[in-house]
């Protein structure tokens, strides 16, 4: 099968288009044909290794996984003979987090793992494009009750976490004020947001208003810069570690010594929340946002696109398996 392998840490370049060996689903795994995935942050974490963390859990001098890619869709090709939840020609979409493995015409999961027939409403692109996101963004958002809780306000809301951020909220209820910039301003507005802010203009942190919690899904600010707009008792979420990983000490701290607290929990996937995503979307409380499609032979392309820091939500790969 087609897969793209990168064996050293690197540039976009190191990904390279190879055929490698199919593989075989043991006794309680399925063979799913990928039919569409992403090229992420994530993806693009673990290929650089700026962090010395990527190398404690990816390989301290060459990656352990071979094959990146987080996200998929696809049909289930074979199961193995313990396989209960899926048969053969289900469709499915779900994540690979902490294995990867998507950048390729095929992949073996274990059925327990985040897999869960695709939504009807949403293409195989729209399917593998809202994985990730909404994880991410649920791993901040489904922890705030928002009865009690009601003022949000997210910085990079037109990322693949802020996107999904932004309807999430709006799903539980918040009342919503999304930063991004101009280009994206109706977009955001439409997905949910109260109001809209644009980053090239205003700087949020000086617009005199208070929140409940702030969620930085773009990891721009600190939370010394956002404390002068939370509320007494208010939580700073941020999706990045902030200079010298403050983001993760402060949230040790900041419980202890301070009514306004960081949390940066650590985001997990489940079956369970991929059951919850597919129930969201099938209701029509979820759009997928797509930038660009490109093809497997195209990731470096991709890649670099999704390196600029500039995309609107996700970057689709898809796979023509000829
Ligand atoms: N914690 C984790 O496990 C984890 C996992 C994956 C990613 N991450 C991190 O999370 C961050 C977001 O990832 P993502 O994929 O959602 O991002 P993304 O899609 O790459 O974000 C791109 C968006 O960021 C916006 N943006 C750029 N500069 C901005 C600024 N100064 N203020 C506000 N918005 C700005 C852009 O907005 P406009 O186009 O509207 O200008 C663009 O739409 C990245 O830093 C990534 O490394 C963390």
């Amino acid at each position: 099968m087609k897969a793209i392998v990168n064996t050293i840490y690197g540039p976009p370049e190191v990904l390279q288009l190879k055929e490698v060996e199919k593989p075989f689903p043991k006794d309680n795994e399925v063979l799913i044909k990928i039919h569409a995935t992403t090229v992420n942050r994530t993806d693009c974490g673990f290929r650089k290794a700026e962090y010395f963390a990527v190398r404690i859990v990816g390989g301290l001098f060459k990656p352990k996984n071979k094959i990146l890619g987080t996200e998929l869709s696809g049909e289930i090709e074979a199961v193995g003979k313990n396989v209960k939840e899926f048969k053969v020609g289900d469709a499915v979409f779900g994540l690979s987090t902490f294995k990867f493995g998507t950048h390729a015409e095929y992949i073996c999961m274990d059925e327990k793992k985040s897999i869960v027939t695709k939504p009807k409403n949403f293409s195989y692109n729209e399917s593998a494009a809202v994985c990730e996101g909404l994880m991410l963004a649920y791993n901040y958002i489904g922890k705030i009750d928002f009865k009690k809780n009601p003022k949000i306000l997210i910085n990079g809301a037109s990322g693949s976490i802020g996107s999904a951020a932004v309807q999430l909220a709006k799903y539980y209820g918040a009342d919503i004020t999304a930063v991004c910039g101009t280009k994206n301003l109706e977009l955001i507005k439409s997905l949910g947001a109260n109001e809209v802010m644009d980053y090239t203009k205003e700087d949020f942190t000086q617009n005199g208003q208070l929140y409940d919690v702030v969620l930085d899904a773009v990891g721009k600010s600190t939370f010394f810069k956002c404390k002068k707009i939370m509320k007494p008792g208010g939580v700073y979420f941020s999706s990045e570690l902030g200079p010298w990983s403050q983001n993760v000490w402060m949230a040790l701290w900041t419980p202890l010594f301070s009514n306004k607290k960081v949390k940066f929990p650590i985001p997990t996937d489940s079956k369970k929340d991929m059951s919850f995503f597919k129930k969201l979307i099938e209701d029509g409380h979820y759009r997928a946002v797509i930038d660009r499609v490109y093809s497997l032979e195209h990731i470096v392309e991709a890649t670099k696109y999704v390196e600029t820091g500039e995309k609107t939500g996700n970057v689709v790969i898809t796979l023509d398996h000829n």
